[in-house]
């Protein structure tokens, strides 16, 4: 199958081309590099032997998307990653990110509509929970108020697929609600590239251990947890990556109980903060400089996935530790350094 992957040079949609192109897909990049570089498609080659297509196009330009898709009438299926995800700069640009992530999205299902058959996999987020009542989450946990623009774009860039299913038979779609990605590709050729200082613990811990920054602020040791940080439910971003092959193959051999699907993706384990940093201790060999601080507004206390159905429906599970995944990270920020 032909498949078009939006933001695939960013971090999950890159190591998602990666294992579509293992399975036998071929995979039309669209990316306006405006959080990624061209040259990512080298590691894609460097791992696969194969360079996917690229064009280069702010899915905002309506007329192009709809160039783009009469070009390319043969499309087995859309993942959608390309989206603003930074928490901060959606409450101090709103505008900015409902235009991004949402004008984008109603593009894309425009064109797909217009077709008498389509699949579409959406990059949603935990986050579209908040606290939960109680853990681990399953799919069926309401969702609450959104806590940032970001997060409210994903609630209602859910909404959208959702109504639009209801409308268009044709139309199959699967929304993939991650917990934390993190991690890179054992090869090392591909990773996570964030811009400027980091907003997320592990690439925060992984310059921090390459001396890019001073030390890591652990954002509080106060909460109700055995050691009094934060838990996270951490995943390897190949494992996620191998979620969106498995969801859109699910799809394409028809075997969809409903013309739109929701799944959480994680590993079902809660981790906190100071054993994350334990992990990377243990694998790095490095002693980690960090100083504990007050908590960030807007976090919540505990988040993990219930991944029963991810389990049971998909036939999806995470393979990988968090340790595998800080070996990983550990190798991806010495390789990016070094060059
Ligand atoms: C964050 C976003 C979430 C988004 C996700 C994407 C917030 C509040 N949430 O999730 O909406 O979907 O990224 O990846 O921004 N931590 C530290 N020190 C740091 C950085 C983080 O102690 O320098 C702690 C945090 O308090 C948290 C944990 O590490 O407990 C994970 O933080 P992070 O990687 O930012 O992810 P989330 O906040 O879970």
């Amino acid at each position: 199958m032909k498949v078009l992957v939006t933001g695939g040079l960013g971090f999950i949609g890159s190591h998602t081309s990666v294992e579509l192109q293992q399975a036998g897909h071929s995979v039309v990049i669209i990316d306006d590099c405006s959080n990624a570089s061209e040259s990512v498609l080298d590691g894609i080659v460097a791992i696969t032997g194969i360079r996917p297509e690229f064009v280069r196009m702010d899915l905002r330009d309506k007329a192009a998307v709809r160039t783009f898709f009469q070009k390319h009438p043969d499309l087995g299926g859309v993942i959608h990653f390309a989206a603003s995800k930074a928490v901060g700069e959606s409450v101090e640009k709103p505008l900015l990110y409902y235009e991004n992530n949402l004008c984008s999205l109603v593009y894309l299902l425009q064109e797909l509509t217009a077709r008498p058959e389509a699949r579409f996999i959406f990059s949603s987020s935990c986050t579209v929970y908040g606290q939960a009542d109680s853990l681990p989450i399953t799919e069926s946990a309401p969702v609450k108020p959104a806590e940032s623009p970001y997060g409210n774009t994903k609630q209602v860039g859910e909404e959208i697929i959702r109504d639009t299913c209801a409308a268009h038979e044709g139309l199959q779609a699967i929304s993939l609600r991650y917990f934390n990605p993190i991690g890179a590709h054992p090869s090392a050729e591909i990773g996570e590239l964030p811009l400027g200082v980091p907003q997320n613990l592990v690439p925060y811990i992984t310059q921090t251990a390459m001396g890019i920054r001073k030390e890591l602020s652990v954002f509080g040791d106060d909460y109700p947890t055995e050691d009094g940080t934060c838990i996270r439910d951490y995943i390897h971003v190949v494992d996620l990556a191998r979620a969106h092959v498995v969801a859109l193959e699910r799809l394409i051999a028809g075997d969809n109980s409903a013309n739109y699907e929701v799944f959480n993706v994680g590993t079902g384990t809660g981790s906190s903060v100071m054993e994350v940093i334990q992990s990377f201790e243990r694998e790095s060999g490095r002693k980690l400089n960090y100083r504990v601080v007050g908590r960030r507004p807007g976090d919540v206390v505990a988040a993990y996935a219930d991944t029963s159905r991810a389990r049971e429906v998909l036939g999806w599970e995470a393979l990988s530790t968090l340790d595998d995944a800080m070996r990983s990270a550990w190798a991806w920020e010495q390789k990016i350094r070094a060059l």
